[in-house]
């Protein structure tokens, strides 16, 4: 056998920045605090931001306890390397209208903050109800433009962190722990 088909992607990684179990208890906190703010009425649609956030999505939904509806946007930035470019483009847009409906934007993560920046302005021309961010990690040390964040699950420090959702070259989204990757992993190819 190739002895390259002997390794694990688990080898990749460095560390493990945050555990399932972590991960687990935010996540039912913050549905706490979004079951304090958001009631049946108000029918929320959680619009979740492919890919990074599938993950976060569907265990957040789990305990929400109001009515709400969920849709998907699939947004990427152009260009390659481990940081984001700036420049945003929609790959999929919403199946539903927003038009007067209460919105709560899901994404992974927020680093230099231009996704999310492009993303409420976007939303801005919809004419939403509301418009609140979930995100379960933020680095604020790595924002180039200021954007409001109303649910964080974690602050982290400037690493390069993949799994649950997140991806290094399209890869260990389905690691189930948010962990740093090995330079050297991504040192060897060029690829977001
Ligand atoms: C990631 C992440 C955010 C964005 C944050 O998406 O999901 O949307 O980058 O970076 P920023 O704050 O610097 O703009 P990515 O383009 O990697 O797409 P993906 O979610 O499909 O992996």
């Amino acid at each position: 056998m190739d002895p390259q088909m002997m390794t694990s992607m688990f080898d990749d990684v460095e560390r493990v920045l945050v555990s399932e179990q972590e991960i687990h208890e935010r996540i039912v906190a913050l549905a706490d605090e979004m079951n304090a703010i958001y009631s049946d009425a108000d029918l929320p649609i959680l619009v979740c931001i492919l890919k990074g956030a599938f993950m976060f999505l569907a265990d957040l939904t789990r305990h929400l306890q109001f009515r709400h509806e969920v849709d998907f946007m699939e947004i990427s930035s152009y260009g390659a390397g481990t940081t984001s470019s700036g420049v945003v483009r929609i790959l999929l847009d919403l199946a539903s209208s927003v038009d007067g409906r209460h919105v709560v934007i899901v994404e992974d993560i927020v680093d230099t903050g231009h996704t999310l920046d492009y993303i409420l302005r976007n939303f801005a021309a919809r004419n939403p109800a509301s418009v609140r961010v979930a995100t379960l990690l933020n680095k604020p040390s790595r924002r180039e433009i200021e954007v409001p964040v109303d649910f964080v699950g974690f602050e982290i420090p400037n690493a390069f962190v993949m799994g649950y959702g997140l991806d290094y070259a399209e890869q260990y989204r389905n690691v189930p722990y948010i962990g740093v990757l090995k330079p050297e992993v991504y040192q060897e190819g060029t690829e977001d």
